[in-house]
């Protein structure tokens, strides 16, 4: 019999996934534009220049896609709502029709017996609030809140878990510093104001949606332990900066209700008094996405250039990114790093101590590129990433960690931001051309796990 992590026999399992890299049916039922369907359209932006107009047809095939939820037999299901399916202008008048697909895919979910979890955020960003500024602007968040205030009436009666947010350093990073990600717009630390303005959203969002009368609101955050490079204090310090800049200028205002750097918010133009406070709502838990520890030293003293990681950074930055040897690697590259998820389990515990919630992995996940042969796809490889993972994560429960569940990213394989099709991240393969769903050996594996974990867990 394999041997499976021990895990509580409560433990939630989920899978995720996002609006954009799934649903396709860009132009149906009155959606509107997001920032993603014109960054797509930019030559260049995207490998193969491949966009999410089709992607895993989700809009269409979500009754197909819920049936293999089913059998796979997860507590819970992470999906995104596309603010422009909802307000194609980003505020202003509701669309009808976007409203009642989510509705429909809720009822479907709970049919089959699965939770729903749902992101307000993973994103999308409606084009037209974009071209006034977007998250560089304080507007936004008003628009946020009352889209959040929108969606949480409607649904918030079926919906098990909310996050307004998904991974808002990525968004400020990717998309406004660096411009990889859409929007685009290259920054550098002139987008800093965007760390705030998606806080500020969080937090209004997080009011609208208890007014709404939503149960378990969370966020889901990009968390990595950053490895100085060296022990050379110059590394260290490097280090340190990128720290603050990736982990805690993004966790410290939601769990403490203050930035790591102290007088960070009186940098930002559009601070007013009482943000902090906004930002710091209480939350109910708080999801990691984890994918990998990053390695940090200073600029230019690395020893020869095989060192640096592949990531682009623009030059000027006090910090560089440093190739992390002697793991294996995903097809994407990144490096399988299990004993990571446990460090930065670890440093939230130690530095949020009781100010910290009840913690779940939001996602985690790798991209292998295996594809059916005769009708099955042996990905022992992504087995052995999410049988890793959840080994790190029940030691750390064992030692008194509350983490409630991890979700896997990612159900099917699906369009994978600048990246495009090639990335395969899900437990099921996705055949783009015909949409053929065929599960992976790594979906039996999970749906095993599962049952054993219910029948033979721990009791917590
Ligand atoms: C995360 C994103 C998610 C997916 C994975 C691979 O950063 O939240 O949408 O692309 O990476």
């Amino acid at each position: 019999m394999t041997e499976f992590p021990v895990l509580p026999r409560d433990f939630t399992f989920g899978v995720a996934s996002a609006a954009y890299q799934v649903e396709g049916a860009v132009n149906e039922d009155g959606r509107g534009r997001s920032v993603w369907d014109t960054f797509c359209d930019k030559p260049g932006a995207i490998a193969g220049g491949e966009s999410g107009a089709v992607a895993c047809d989700h809009y269409h095939h979500y009754r197909e896609d819920v049936a293999l939820l089913k059998v796979l037999g997860v507590d819970s299901y992470r999906f995104s709502i596309s603010w422009p399916r909802i307000l194609p202008t980003g505020a202003g008048a509701v669309n009808a029709a976007g409203l009642d697909f989510y509705d429909r895919l809720v009822d479907e979910l709970l049919d089959a017996g699965i939770e729903p979890t749902a992101t307000l955020f993973h994103w999308d960003t409606p084009q037209s609030l974009e071209d006034r500024g977007g998250w560089t602007g304080r507007e936004i968040t008003e628009h946020f809140a009352a889209y959040a205030g929108i969606v949480g009436e409607r649904l918030g009666d079926r919906v098990a878990r909310w996050m307004p947010l998904n991974e808002p350093n990525v968004v400020t990073m990717l998309g406004y510093a660096i411009g990889n990600h859409a929007p685009g717009r290259s920054l550098g630390f002139e987008a800093l104001p965007v760390v705030h303005h998606l806080l500020l959203g969080h937090g209004l969002a997080t009011q609208a949606l208890r007014a709404a009368g939503c149960r378990e609101i969370g966020i889901a955050s990009n968390h990595a332990p950053v490895w100085p490079a060296s022990p050379e204090p110059q590394d260290v310090e490097a280090a340190q900066f990128y720290d603050n800049l990736w982990n805690w200028m993004f966790a410290d205002p939601v769990l403490l209700g203050r930035y790591p750097v102290e007088g960070t918010e009186q940098g930002f133009p559009t601070y007013r008094d009482g943000d902090l406070p906004t930002i710091a709502q209480p939350l109910d838990w708080f999801g990691i996405n984890y994918y990998n520890p990053a390695r940090i030293g200073a600029p230019g003293l690395a020893p020869d250039s095989s060192q640096l990681d592949g990531a682009e950074l623009p030059p000027g930055l006090p910090f560089e990114a440093r190739r992390i040897e002697g793991y294996e690697r995903t097809d994407f590259d990144w490096p399988i790093v299990p004993d990571g998820l446990a460090q930065i389990v670890r440093t939230f515990r130690d530095r949020y101590a009781a100010q910290l919630p009840p913690l779940y992995v939001t996602e985690s996940g790798c991209s292998f590129h295996d594809d059916p042969v005769d009708g099955r796809v042996r990905d022992p490889r992504r087995i052995a990433y999410h049988d890793a993972h959840l080994r790190a994560l029940a030691d750390e429960i064992r030692d008194g960690a509350d983490v409630r569940g991890y979700f896997a990213w990612s159900a099917t394989d699906n369009f994978e931001w600048a990246a495009g099709y090639a990335e395969r991240f899900g437990l099921v393969h996705v055949d783009y051309r015909t949409q053929v769903r065929t599960p992976k050996d790594s979906y039996h594996w999970y749906r095993d796990l599962i049952a054993h974990t219910r029948a033979n867990g721990t009791q917590s």
